[in-house]
């Protein structure tokens, strides 16, 4: 993250906490690194995070340790060895942090990137799952992020998805030789994930493919029938996906996935879902859950690529000569950003003893909009220069008084 790009990121932080605390979920910080077995065993020695993509090493003690990759398996680690569930039967948490991966960077995909993600532990109710839905709908629309797609399936239990994968296999047996490698590996260790690959030939064989959610038991089937309805009652637009299945072994019952056009078909600036044996399976009680993360990274880019809020990241840097015009100048930067409601505007003033000069040298550098002059004779006369740095807008004398108007005006 470098300098300029500071006031996005705090943009999406601060809406984020504002959601979380305003829905009452409480933060969790889980540490960087953890015993490699919380991944390998929450989220599957057969996906690709456990088998390609995580930075694990040992210690000097010979200890295997992990850079998470995520955040979901750790949280249910701590979950449990804190005994959350005496606290609360249903905890809402969340999180805001560092994630590590080892991919090939290109964009939008990083080795260490940074998640926003909830946890609703302790419930199996559909309303839990429309409750994660509705909060990343309401998030994005915070950050002021336009046309994104929710995607929706239902995997269902473990006991439907096991019987999906038989029938899936089956429908594969022989087409195999007309998928890619990858799948044809997928086929033994983790044949759902066949039904999501981008591959053109494994495509086209697998629009024949039955549907994972045409597969669900009653229970399963009628908790995603309660998700949907909700949703629409809700005025949330989804999709349903039929080959939605997502990379994580811990997804049962309920899987969506967020979009934006400006990342690529490929990739998702969010998702979740439901991981109802998750707990149970990492030593704790036997009860349900569902979350999902946002990849801030992701945001970042579909944010960038509308038009964001005008005003943002805008500067202004006011030049003054001579004490008297730099104490006016520290009054006019303080009415600014009193006045000019314009998220992640900044004012800045000469703080040094330079030439007009030499702040304009730093006017320029520092990236400014506007630059406001005021020498002493501007001064006398009450009124400031206003310059306009690209040059579209000419130059003007404007009223001490009216500045803040004025800034208000050119950059809005
Ligand atoms: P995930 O789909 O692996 O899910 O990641 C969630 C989001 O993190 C992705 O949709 C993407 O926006 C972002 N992301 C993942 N990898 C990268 C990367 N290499 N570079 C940039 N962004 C990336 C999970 O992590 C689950 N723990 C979500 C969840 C929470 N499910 C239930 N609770």
């Amino acid at each position: 993250m470098l300098p300029q790009d500071a006031w996005i990121w705090h943009k999406l932080e601060s809406g984020a906490r504002e959601i979380f605390e305003a829905s009452g979920y409480s933060e969790i910080r889980t540490p960087i690194l953890e015993d490699t077995a919380v991944f390998t065993r929450g989220i599957g020695q057969a996906t690709d995070i456990v088998s390609k993509e995580m930075f694990t090493f040992l210690d000097r003690k010979e200890r295997s340790l992990t850079m998470r990759p995520e955040g979901t398996a750790p949280i249910v680690r701590a979950y449990i060895e804190h005994a959350l569930l005496n606290v609360a039967p249903i905890s809402k948490l969340y999180y805001i942090g560092p994630m590590f991966r080892a991919e090939r960077p290109q964009k939008g995909r990083l080795r260490q990137f940074h998640q926003i993600g909830a946890e609703i532990i302790g419930t199996n109710s559909p309303f839990a799952d429309i409750e994660s839905i509705m909060q990343v709908h309401a998030m994005l629309a915070l950050f002021g992020l336009k046309d994104f797609r929710i995607k929706l399936n239902s995997l269902g239990c473990r006991a439907d998805k096991a019987e999906f994968a038989d029938k899936l296999k089956d429908y594969l047996k022989d087409k195999a030789a007309g998928l890619c490698d990858d799948c044809r590996s997928r086929i033994d260790k983790n044949v759902l994930r066949v039904l999501d690959c981008k591959n053109e030939g494994c495509g086209s064989i697998l629009t024949g493919a039955p549907g994972v959610a045409d597969n669900l038991c009653g229970a399963c089937g009628e908790h995603y029938e309660k998700v949907k309805l909700n949703l629409r009652s809700l005025g949330i637009g989804f999709e349903e996906t039929k080959n939605l299945v997502r990379g994580l072994d811990y997804y049962t019952g309920t899987v969506f996935e967020i979009t934006h056009a400006s990342i690529g078909a490929q990739d998702a600036i969010g998702a979740g879902g439901r991981y109802d044996n998750l707990v149970k399976e990492m030593g704790g009680a036997d009860i349900g859950a569902v979350g999902y993360a946002l990849g801030m990274e992701r945001i970042i880019i579909s944010l960038l690529s509308q038009d964001i809020a005008p005003g943002a990241g805008k500067k202004v840097f006011i030049a003054t000569l001579g004490d008297e015009a730099k104490l006016e100048g520290m009054k006019m930067a303080r009415n600014i950003r009193d006045k000019v409601d314009m998220e992640g505007l900044a004012v800045l003033t000469d703080v040094g003893e330079t030439s007009l000069k030499s702040q304009m040298r730093s006017a320029d550098k520092s990236g400014a909009d506007i630059v406001i002059i005021m020498g002493e004779d501007e001064l006398k006369q009450g009124k400031a220069i206003v310059k306009d740095m690209s040059g579209k807008v000419p130059q003007a004398e404007v009223s001490i008084d009216a500045i803040a108007e004025e800034v208000r005006k050119r950059l809005c």
